[in-house]
């Protein structure tokens, strides 16, 4: 189950999985285009890759992306939805439909983690926004992130990585 960096050349990828991000109860509240002209998901991907961006894709063995997860801080006065701090990136995190339930997520999220201990700019923590319903929220908790917030309908939650990366 490959998993490696995600590169300026997988915009296309990371903006496919956003889609599956919000659209993650698999109804489809947005289109791609409604999704595209949408100033505040522009804000997890604009300029993909930024400095402090960071993220992977998981592949099948043929090398045909599967799914992504990458983070990336966002000021106070345009937050993500799983805004904590301003040092403190916001992760999303998707696998495409019919690669779901074989463990690409929880590697993806595995190497993420890895990345924000181990990339060139370690970061302390990582965010992320789950609505409810979303048993998504089982991974997450599983890998450490505890619920600090809610945003809406959604919990915010929070990984201390270094404590984990111990
Ligand atoms: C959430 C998501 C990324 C998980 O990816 P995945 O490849 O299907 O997940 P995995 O196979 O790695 O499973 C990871 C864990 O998720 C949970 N899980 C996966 N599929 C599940 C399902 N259908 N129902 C309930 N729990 C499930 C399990 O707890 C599993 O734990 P395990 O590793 O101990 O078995 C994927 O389902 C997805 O893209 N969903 C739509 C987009 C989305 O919700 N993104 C997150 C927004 S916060």
């Amino acid at each position: 189950m490959p998993v490696r960096p995600a590169l300026a050349r997988d915009a296309d990828v990371l903006r496919s999985v956003l889609l599956e991000a919000y659209n993650w109860d698999g109804e489809q509240r947005f289109t791609a285009e409604q999704l595209a002209a949408d100033p505040h998901a522009a804000r997890y991907l604009a300029g993909w890759p930024r400095g402090g961006d960071f993220g992977v894709v998981a592949e099948t063995d043929a090398g045909e992306p599967v799914g992504a997860a990458w983070a990336r801080c966002l000021p106070e006065d345009e937050p993500g939805y799983g805004f904590v701090a301003p040092d403190v990136p916001e992760l999303t995190l998707g696998v495409l439909p019919g690669h779901r339930g074989r463990g690409h997520g929880r590697a993806l999220m595995e190497a993420l983690i890895r990345a924000a201990a181990e990339g060139p700019a370690p970061v302390a923590r990582l965010s992320l926004s789950v609505e409810d319903g979303n048993s998504a929220v089982r991974l997450y908790t599983s890998l450490g992130f505890t619920r600090v917030g809610r945003n809406g309908g959604s919990d915010t939650m929070v990984l201390d990585v270094r404590t984990r990366a111990l």
